[in-house]
């Protein structure tokens, strides 16, 4: 009898174990299909909506299965290098995304593609950029952090920063690390801030001296030409002149061989009439 109650409660410890874990893994499958990515933290409040917190989890890439309702999205503090095309295309409820404290240099073109009327604010800061690519930001109007990147300021950069629909602001962040042409001392100042400093000015310079050049040589050519022009006719004009000198003693023989044409020709009209009748 004491036997078989030990062996039956043994029996029930083990199902009652089996089931609660089973029931555990259900849920926590439940859970990752439809909720939240691997190691994330997600949450969910009445106002705020979904929110995914995966800082500090050393990724290197952005997660592929974020919850397409999701509101807020932090990846900071992480290792990811770089953001592809339509990376959050499906996410077009996000409000506010965090990549600050990556490795960043490079954003795709395309990269916050269907984001244009969600997005309110976007954290970059911290990161590795340095060239700023207007296509990365196509339709994006949101308040942006760009502080604290190795930027690089260009004429690239200055031809790009009006390219773009960020809220203005935001631009400010750009704050130069280096400078090409390099002695325009732009270091360490915000360069929108900065509005008299035209770094594409060397360019212009030089498409001014190859203007210069080729209107030098066009110049030429036409001068040359005119020299030619002029020498060649000279020539005809001297020839012409003398012609014209000697002509008073010719004009009785011209006259008289212009009536002898007229009549000649008359002649020829006279012989078709005769011919057509
Ligand atoms: C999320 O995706 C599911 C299926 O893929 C779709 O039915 C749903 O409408 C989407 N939700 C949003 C907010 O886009
Ligand atoms: C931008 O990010 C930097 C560092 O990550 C932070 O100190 C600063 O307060 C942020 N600026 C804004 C306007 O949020």
């Amino acid at each position: 009898m004491p036997l078989a109650a030990v062996w039956l409660l043994r029996y029930s410890v083990v199902m009652c174990l089996l089931l609660h874990s089973l029931v555990l893994m259900t849920t926590c499958f439940h859970h990752a299909a439809t909720a939240c990515s691997k190691n994330c933290y997600c949450s969910e409040t009445e106002s705020e909506g979904k929110t995914m917190r995966c800082s500090n989890l050393q990724l290197t890439e952005i997660p592929e299965d974020i919850p397409n309702d999701t509101r807020r999205v932090y990846l900071d503090f992480n290792l990811i290098t770089a953001v592809p095309t339509n990376a959050f295309a499906s996410l077009t409820h996000l409000f506010e995304l965090d990549l600050s404290h990556n490795e960043i240099g490079q954003l795709e073109p395309g990269a916050f593609r269907g984001l244009g009327s969600s997005l309110q604010f976007l954290d970059l800061s911290s990161n590795k950029l340095v060239n700023f690519n207007p296509d990365a930001f196509e339709g994006l109007r949101a308040r942006a952090n760009l502080t604290n990147n190795p930027w690089l300021c260009d004429c690239n950069l200055q031809m790009a920063l009006p390219r773009v629909d960020l809220e203005p602001a935001s631009l400010t962040g750009i704050v130069c690390q280096s400078s090409d042409p390099e002695e325009i001392g732009v270091q360490g100042l915000s360069f929108l801030l900065e509005p008299d400093i035209d770094l594409c000015v060397v360019m212009k310079r030089t498409t001014d001296v190859a203007m210069l050049v080729v209107m030098f040589g066009w110049f030429t050519m036409v001068i040359s030409y005119l020299v030619y022009y002029v020498r060649a006719n000279q020539e005809d004009a001297r020839r012409h002149l003398e012609y014209l000198k000697s002509l008073p003693s010719r004009q009785g023989k011209s006259e008289e061989s212009s009536t002898i044409s007229t009549d000649a020709i008359t002649n020829i009209n006279m012989n078709g009439w005769t011919k057509q009748y």
